[in-house]
């Protein structure tokens, strides 16, 4: 059920992934409680967020999640960080299994190596606690820096790192702007001197004139600091300037996989066509474009076969019965039944 999606042969890079997702899966149990079920007759009820999802990330690379609200991307997300433990699968960062270590040291090593931003920063910062003691924290846990004088130094290095003034370390979060918080977020997230940092919308709260600034400053760490990105977000403008391979998840599945340049300008995939329809800005044109058609169906009650195919414009036949293995249309990698070998006869 998990066939790979690996559009990028690792070919040419010998080094092994930093992050190597495999077969991963998240159900959601939304049934009653066993007493209600028995009293009002009605069966279980489970959600499968994620399905058999497989993805690798190499080592300075972004990786971008995209597809439509309730695809499964914060799932993903929460499960690659340690947050929320997966119904199936692995989630492997330098070759340790994140979900099966049982040293403490080595649970204590990973969950310093990850780090992870979230859309909202000033619901991830402590309010009471002031910038430098939030920043500080990390370091105090890991015990980076025994010394408060030391720990005080490197908070303000961290500072001026993000673009900030080691003196706001004084400062409580509500004293600064949407954009500068989500700076001392990614201070904060930098203090375990981390390998992989797990994006989750983190510039979709923000007022567009200081995305892009949040936005080139992660890519300028990410640089300087040799960062691995997960990133996620539902702008594709974003997910272009930022990513080196995109996934596109529908429904909890991903549906096609590509380098960022390919994939923007060869789109395989009948919804990836949508996606990128739907976007006016993407290529700076001024035509008017489709809406994304139809709406995502009830994740309750996926459809069978391809999950797309309701909304698919070329839907045929077997897309309503056969789940579509994994193509490799020209470099792509694509589960859609029109890259079948025998369809292209
Ligand atoms: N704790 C939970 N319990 C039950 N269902 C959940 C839970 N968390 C997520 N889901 C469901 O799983 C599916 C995937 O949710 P997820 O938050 O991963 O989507 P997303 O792609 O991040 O969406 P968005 O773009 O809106 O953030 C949705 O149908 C959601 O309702
Ligand atoms: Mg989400």
């Amino acid at each position: 059920m998990s066939a790979r999606l690996d559009a990028t042969p690792l070919s040419g890079h010998t080094e092994a992934p930093l992050v190597d997702i495999e077969g991963l899966a998240r159900v959601f149990d939304l049934s009653k409680r066993w007493l209600n079920r028995m009293l009002d007759g009605s069966g279980k009820v489970t959600l499968t967020a994620v399905d058999g999802v497989a993805l690798s990330i190499r080592r300075g690379e972004t990786y971008a999640l995209v597809g439509e609200s309730g695809s499964g991307k914060s799932t993903i997300a929460r499960m690659a960080v340690g947050l929320l433990p997966p119904s199936a699968g692995t989630v492997r960062i330098a070759d340790a299994d994140i979900w099966a270590e049982r040293s403490a040291a080595r649970q204590r090593r990973i969950r310093r190596q990850i780090q992870m931003i979230f859309q909202d920063p000033f619901a991830s910062l402590n309010p009471r606690w002031r910038v430098g003691a939030i920043v500080a924290e990390p370091i105090k846990a890991f015990g980076l820096k025994a010394d408060a004088r030391e720990r005080e130094q490197r908070v303000g290095e961290l500072l001026s790192l993000v673009g900030l003034d080691p003196r706001d370390a004084g400062k409580f979060p509500h004293e600064f702007s949407g954009g500068q918080r989500q700076r001392i977020a990614i201070a904060r997230a930098l203090a375990s001197e981390p390998d992989f940092i797990v994006c989750d919308e983190p510039t979709s709260a923000l007022d567009v004139s200081v995305q892009a600034q949040v936005l080139n400053l992660l890519r300028d760490l990410q640089q300087s600091l040799g960062l691995t990105y997960l990133f996620i977000s539902h702008n594709l403008a974003v997910v272009r300037h930022m990513a080196s391979r995109v996934g596109v998840l529908y429904l909890g599945r991903l549906v096609e996989e590509a380098p960022a340049a390919m994939l923007f300008a060869q789109p395989k995939h009948p919804y990836t066509r949508m996606l990128l329809d739907a976007v006016p800005d993407i290529s700076m044109e001024t035509v008017e474009r489709e809406p994304i058609a139809g709406e995502i169906p009830n994740p309750i009650k996926p459809p069978r076969g391809c999950h797309f195919h309701p909304r698919c414009p070329h839907v045929m036949e077997r897309c309503r019965t056969e789940t579509p293995p994994v193509y490799n249309a020209e470099g792509t990698a694509v589960r859609c039944h029109l890259y079948a070998p025998e369809a292209k006869g």
